[in-house]
């Protein structure tokens, strides 16, 4: 494999220097781009776009192709692994992912508990070798995954949700039959992660969306530990130990400390916590990636720069910071203002470093 033309987003990552900051943007391929609605559009579903190897690498490397990001993302979803435990994962338009058969008591955990997920998998790491080669050394390539706990909320709640009470009252009601799942998700995570690694991926990020709903106490045992086991496993892997991991609770501001203690390498930020905070909180251990409001884009070119002067400010001089959203980007963005953004911290970022 050919080594990378750009590797500022590793180094970064690994707190090493770096000429300028490094930027990519969560959800980078996606609905905001046309030629991402076109690609869909002609594989029928969002569904069928993740399990075919050739349309996934299309849309990866749509937004490369438009931007100069620093970063390709496996184009998936994090409910890939939920779907190839069985539960039947479906996409209705305009209504978000449900599942089939969502996961009630620990009948139904000890229904999944034998099943190997990675090996209905297949069209992922196939995707991941796809993009390496198609990115040609250009970037690096990142794999990621869902968190045990954010994977348990939809399986639980069997779609998306905004109270979160079926798995909320699985915890408080029969907290063994959520700890059961979360273990066999943990190992599932653990396995599909070092799959996309030994297929390719150069970076992988772990997407915990709905640890912030939890308390403090929960969110320490119900969320962080597995992610924590998820970190250490990967740590001892030799094809793995190399390869930086970043985590990324919503709302996870508050728990920073314990967050950069589990031994990964990155925290993503939503856009809540001000960064120059957390830099002093947990910057000599780990690096920074975030963390504009992702409404930002919705501003005038000049709100964009100067959003992007101050997040940079705020950060101050030196490496471990990667520019990016607090979380994905909205279907609703005009793709000329991602320009804007990119352009931007190119223009800016260099006199930190
Ligand atoms: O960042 C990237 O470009 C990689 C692709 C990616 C997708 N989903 C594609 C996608 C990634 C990293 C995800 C992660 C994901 N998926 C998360 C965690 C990240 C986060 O946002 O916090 C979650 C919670 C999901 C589950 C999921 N997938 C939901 C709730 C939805 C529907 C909501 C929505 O935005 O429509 C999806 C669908 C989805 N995943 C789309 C994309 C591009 C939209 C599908 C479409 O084309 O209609």
């Amino acid at each position: 494999m050919s080594a990378l033309k750009n590797d500022l987003f590793i180094r970064a990552l690994l707190k090493k220097e770096v000429e300028r900051t490094p930027m990519w943007i969560m959800r980078q391929a996606g609905r905001y781009l046309p030629e991402y609605r076109a690609t869909r559009k002609r594989a029928g579903n969002f569904l069928t776009l993740c399990k075919t190897p050739e349309l996934a690498c299309e849309v990866t490397m749509q937004p490369l192709d438009r931007y100069s990001l620093d970063a390709a993302i496996l184009f998936s979803d994090i409910l890939t692994i939920p779907d190839a435990l069985g539960l039947g994962l479906q996409f209705s338009e305009g209504e978000g992912p449900s599942f089939k058969s969502p996961i009630t008591n620990m009948a139904d955990v000890d229904r999944i508990t034998h099943i190997e997920p990675i090996n209905e998998l297949r069209y992922v790491t196939d995707a991941v070798s796809l993009i390496r080669k198609e990115l040609d050394g250009r970037v690096p390539l990142i794999g990621f995954s869902g968190s045990p706990w954010t994977l348990a909320t939809y399986m639980v709640e069997g779609k998306g949700s905004k109270e979160f009470h079926k798995v909320k009252g699985m915890l408080y009601r029969e907290p063994e039959t959520l700890e059961k799942l979360l273990e066999v998700l943990s190992n599932s995570v653990t396995n599909y992660l070092a799959a996309q690694i030994d297929a390719g991926a150069q970076a992988v990020m772990i997407f915990d969306t709905w640890g912030g709903v939890l308390s403090k106490e929960c969110y320490l045992k119900y969320s962080l530990s597995p992610m924590k086991k998820i970190v250490q496993d990967l740590k001892k892997l030799s094809s793995a130990k190399d390869i930086p991991i970043v985590l990324f609770t919503k709302g996870g501001g508050n728990w920073l400390n314990e967050m950069a203690a589990t031994g990964c390498d990155a925290l993503g930020l939503d856009w809540t916590t001000e960064i120059n905070v957390a830099r002093a909180q947990v910057g000599d251990k780990v690096a920074l990636q975030g963390n504009l409001d992702p409404c930002v884009l919705y501003g005038s070119d000049q709100v964009i720069r100067d959003e992007v002067k101050k997040v940079l400010d705020k950060f101050g001089k030196g490496s471990g910071h990667i520019l990016n959203l607090g979380h994905g980007i909205q279907q609703y963005v005009d793709p000329a203002k991602v320009s804007v953004l990119v352009e931007a911290v190119k223009e800016f970022s260099p006199e930190y470093h």
